[in-house]
């Protein structure tokens, strides 16, 4: 192996490019490189870009810009940029900053070792392609060491459903998804080195098809592997819940309740435009569905204001949603147009208007998430531990609901699921001490 030289990552954007950095840090370990946290003593600075809202490469070439600086002070640094930027923008990048070295999009970072090479011999590496083989085939295995027991898992990749405001059907692809085999060989691997928490990724996972029954056909076999404690998945479509996975959530312990399903908008009219092919009472009528399978499960999802068109009705028409359907926690954005896209060639919303339906609907899903964080006071839930807290002998894990959980225990206990009386809730996080 080659001497021992620094990479540092910066990721932005989704748990796919979590996923995605932890592979890349494992392909250029072939390459000698050893990861830091600490970006000057970095040999090596690669960027996992994010493409899905406004102004995302604007971000990067500002965050290449302040490489810059570091790069004259030493000029053999090498700059990497990945993702779904490196996709979109291409060579554009070498040309705005002639000082990266390296150019890969999502589908090809297997190549990373070749490119490499490539580097090394004084030129720069493109690769934005999107081959036929599964990068993940590719890739070395995965031997670190785990570093929490809860991972995340990529099963499927890329989008077929064009929303019209979407970036990801144009930067990912279209919809591939990974043989179950190979994911529950990884799977068992993951749990040799301590893991107890899966959350299987994909930009469409409930469209999942590696599996003869699909993501509920994957979640059962997953489910068999004794040391695995609990399976998420995320993020899913409306219309690719089909009934198998709905059973699950009933019928499946390991699954845990909690299920991020994106609506975006409450406006029949606006769903249109958005090109979701469902109604907002189709989608009351699934989430009530999906209650009934599982009574405690608690929603999170996306949503969008201010896409072209979006009358004060229409606005209404979400906040309604909101309240009808009560999410544990949620996501919402202004919509911002993106280059390529149907959407942006609409006019858009005056952005005033747009901010103030924001703070509105942020205020509502703010409120219903403080309310559900407070409603597990008096409750005894299940965590997951995972890492030491910053008081001595305080421990801080995941509830099944995903909330952070603080409690005092055994520093043993990582990695371990207990069951913890909630006796206070946080803006952020709840505390609570071992049940009896
Ligand atoms: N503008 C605003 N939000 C967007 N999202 C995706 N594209 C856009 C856009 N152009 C949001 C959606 C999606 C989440 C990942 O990001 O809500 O579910
Ligand atoms: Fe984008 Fe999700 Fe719509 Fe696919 S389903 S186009 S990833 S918002």
């Amino acid at each position: 192996m080659a001497d021992s030289k620094k990479l540092y990552i910066k990721t932005y954007g989704c748990q796919m490019n979590v996923y995605d950095s932890e592979r890349i840090a494992e392909a250029l370990a072939s390459d000698g490189y050893e990861q830091t946290q600490d970006q000057s003593e970095a040999d090596m600075v690669l960027l996992n870009t994010c493409h899905i809202r406004e102004k995302a490469a604007e971000k990067v070439y500002s965050d290449l810009g302040r490489l810059k600086p570091l790069h004259d002070e030493k000029p053999d640094l090498k700059i990497a940029v990945a993702g779904c930027v490196a996709q979109a923008e291409g060579a554009e990048i070498m040309r705005r900053q002639p000082m990266v070295d390296l150019v890969v999009g999502p589908q090809t970072y297997h190549r990373l070792p070749a490119m490499m090479e490539q580097v090394r011999s004084g030129q720069q590496a493109l690769d934005t392609d999107f081959p036929e083989e599964d990068k993940f085939d590719h890739l070395p295995k995965r031997v670190l060491p785990a570093r929490n027991p809860s991972a995340f898992l990529t099963v499927q990749e890329g989008c077929d459903k064009f929303c019209a405001f979407c970036v990801v059907p144009y930067t990912r692809g279209a919809e591939v998804s990974r043989p179950a085999a190979r994911i529950l060989k990884e799977a068992e691997a993951l749990t040799e080195r301590g893991v107890r928490e899966i959350t299987l990724l994909g930009q469409n996972v409930n469209a999942y098809h590696g599996h003869k029954d699909g993501l509920a056909g994957l979640i059962w076999e997953l489910s068999e592997i004794d040391a695995l404690k609990r399976i998420r998945f995320t993020t899913s479509h409306p219309n690719d819940m089909d009934d198998a996975l709905i059973e699950a959530h009933g019928t499946c312990d390991k699954l845990m309740p909690y299920l991020h399903l994106p609506v975006q908008s409450g406006s029949d009219r606006i769903l249109k435009a958005m090109n979701r092919k469902h109604t907002a009472d189709q989608y009351r009528a699934l989430i009530a569905r999906i209650r009934d399978a599982r009574p405690d499960l608690m929603f999170s999802g996306d949503f969008i204001v201010g896409f072209p068109g979006e009358t004060d009705a229409d606005f209404e028409a979400t906040m309604q949603l909101v309240r009808d359907v009560h999410y544990g926690q949620a996501y919402s954005f202004k919509y911002s147009a993106r280059p390529g896209t149907p959407a942006a060639e609409k006019e858009d919303v005056p952005a005033d208007v747009a901010t103030e339906r924001l703070h509105r609907l942020q205020e509502l899903l703010s409120a219903q998430q403080y309310a559900t964080q407070a409603s597990m006071v008096g409750r005894d839930v299940h965590v997951l531990f995972e890492k030491k807290g910053r008081q001595d002998g305080q421990l801080i894990g995941k509830s099944d609901y995903l909330h952070a959980v603080h409690c005092d225990a055994p520093v043993e206990m990582i990695g371990t699921v207990q069951r913890v009386s909630i006796s206070k809730s946080m803006t952020n996080s709840l505390t609570g001490i071992l049940a009896k």
